[in-house]
């Protein structure tokens, strides 16, 4: 997979970091794909009232229907129209790259399959409402699906006689088969939407919402759009000929000159395998998923910080089984745990200062304790001498590992940036084990956990709990959550960090570094 996915990578990582540098991560497309997909369905979802207001379900009435709203009702009716028309089309667009991209940062396996698998089906509802779209409008192009489709789909022996024998001659098309058209094509985005929700009822806090400036920016290039280039029908739709040039809907039709090159057989046979092989991907090869978080009840008095941060809805609070004077205690479900560790970063019994032995937080990964990152920041330290020693925080997904050979620079890498509870800054430089302390994530606004960088960025700025203690001082922190930079350049912002520090007030000999020290 690995061999599908670095290219993929090659392509989005500079697409990510241009974007980023134009429109900053809040606004950056490429990381709300799955919301802008949203904001699509939306606006085809309130335009489709308002044509649907207008139209006229029969035969001889629906092109003349559509015909009225696209030219006498321009101004509004044609402009919704034209924004129906393009907003499906963006939503196909936003799918489809979401889809890739999921796939390219590997967040489809292990404890994620859910997501993904339940997004094939999506994939067909989202195609299957579009062309029943198209069958609406009852132009030439409807009559190209019309047929095209009906012989496709009679290629099944599920139906007992021809359907596209109906679209034969037009006194065997009734006004009957609109009607159903009509109820299809509004069946199926309901049914979309449920298994949207489906789709992200283990993705905790889903974003279904880009941020303001890029709902308000993707609808004025579709408005944009709309007017410029107004969606037109193909002239009307005449069963006594056969069509003989249609222009085809690229992000919905595509499948069409398949069935007419290669037949049907083929073309379902290569949507099905299509479907199926997406279906597996998880699985090729499955995620060998590490130990997951455990919860040690001894230290957990049930605060629930752990749940409200974990990013993958796998801990519930549930009543206490120990018999501690407590309400609640956290429970961690094994199918949903994708072994983060933000959990371990958000209890607030995760502080370094605490003794060797006893530092066992309410809540820790099995297979890297937070006892275990208390010493390899030691070892690291150990490593350090001269001026502006930088100790650098970085994820298994980042390029922190790579500066290992700076000078006076040492890095240390944790599951997720998240990980990191903010006691552990206090600790290095108020026991001077570094000069500063560099916290760099896997993408910029786009974590592989989904929230470290920004559980991080909040608990530095004080606004999240377990946040960083005010004696901190802010100009000994570095922060870089930047997708797509070369580790050159990871190497030149710290070096500027590092150069950029300020003397240490009254720096006496150093103590040399101990694992397990008391406060
Ligand atoms: C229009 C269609 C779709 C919409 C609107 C949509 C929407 C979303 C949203 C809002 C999220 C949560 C993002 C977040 O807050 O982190 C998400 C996650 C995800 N989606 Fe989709 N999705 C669609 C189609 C698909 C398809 C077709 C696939 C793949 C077959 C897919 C795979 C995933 C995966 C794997 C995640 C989880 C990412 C993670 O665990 O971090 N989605 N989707
Ligand atoms: S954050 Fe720690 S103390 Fe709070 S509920 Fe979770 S495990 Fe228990
Ligand atoms: S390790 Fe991550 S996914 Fe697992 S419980 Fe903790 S925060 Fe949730």
């Amino acid at each position: 997979m690995l061999a599908l996915q670095s290219p993929l990578r090659a392509i989005f990582s500079p697409l990510e970091s241009g974007l980023d540098e134009i429109f900053g991560p809040d606004w950056n497309p490429m990381y709300h794909l799955g919301a802008l997909g949203f904001f699509y369905f939306w606006v085809v979802a309130v335009s489709g009232i308002y044509v649907y207001i207008f139209f006229d379900t029969g035969i001889s009435e629906a092109y003349a229907s559509v015909e009225y709203l696209t030219h006498d009702q321009w101004y509004l009716g044609g402009v919704m129209r034209s924004l129906h028309r393009y907003a499906s089309d963006g939503m196909v667009a936003m799918m489809m790259l979401h889809m890739v991209r999921e796939f390219s940062l590997d967040r489809h396996r292990g404890a994620r399959w859910f997501t993904w698998f339940t997004g094939v089906p999506i994939l067909w509802l989202v195609v299957i409402s579009g062309i029943t779209g198209y069958w609406l409008v009852w132009d030439t192009l409807a009559q190209y699906v019309a047929t095209a489709t009906t012989e496709w789909l009679d290629w099944m022996p599920i139906f007992g006689e021809s359907i596209a024998r109906n679209f034969l001659s037009p006194e065997l098309l009734d006004d009957r088969f609109f009607t159903l058209m009509v109820f299809l094509h509004i069946a199926v985005p309901l049914i979309l939407l449920l298994v949207l929700w489906i789709h992200l009822q283990r993705v905790a806090k889903p974003e279904i919402f880009p941020a303001r400036g890029l709902a308000l920016g993707t609808f004025g290039m579709l408005l944009g759009l709309s007017l410029a280039w107004p969606a037109l029908s193909q002239g009307p739709a005449d069963l006594a000929r056969v069509p003989a040039q249609v222009g085809l809907d690229w992000f919905y039709l595509i499948a069409y000159p398949v069935v007419e090159i290669w037949g049907a057989g083929p073309a379902w046979a290569l949507t099905f395998g299509g479907s199926i092989l997406i279906s597996v991907l998880p699985w090729l090869p499955p995620l060998r998923q590490r130990p997951i978080a455990k919860v040690d009840l001894a230290n957990c008095n049930g605060c629930t910080r752990c749940q409200v941060d974990c990013p993958f809805s796998a801990i519930t609070m549930v009543p206490r089984s120990d018999g501690r004077p407590f309400e609640r205690e956290a429970e961690v479900d094994p199918d949903l745990c994708t072994a983060c560790g933000i959990c371990a970063g958000a209890c607030p019994t995760s502080t370094p200062f605490r003794r060797a032995t006893d530092m066992v937080p309410g809540i820790d990964l099995v297979d890297r304790p937070l006892h275990q990152l208390r010493d390899d920041v030691h070892a690291a330290a150990a490593k350090l001498s001269g001026g502006n020693r930088v100790l650098v925080f970085g994820c298994d997904h980042g390029l922190a590992k790579t500066l290992a050979t700076m000078e006076g620079v040492a890095p240390v890498t944790l599951p997720c940036i998240g990980n990191l509870p903010p006691s552990f800054i206090d600790y290095i430089l108020s026991r001077d084990l570094a000069d500063g302390v560099f916290l760099s994530g896997c993408g910029g606004g786009d974590c592989h956990a989904r929230f470290g960088l920004r559980w991080t960025e909040q608990r530095l700025a004080g606004v999240r709990d377990p946040h960083l203690r005010a004696r901190v001082p802010r100009e000994r922190i570095g922060q870089l959550w930047a997708t797509g930079r070369s580790s050159k350049e990871l190497r030149g912002i710290v070096a500027e960090f590092q150069s950029g520090l300020p003397p240490q007030p009254l720096k006496a000999e150093k103590p040399t570094a101990r694992v397990g020290e008391t406060v």
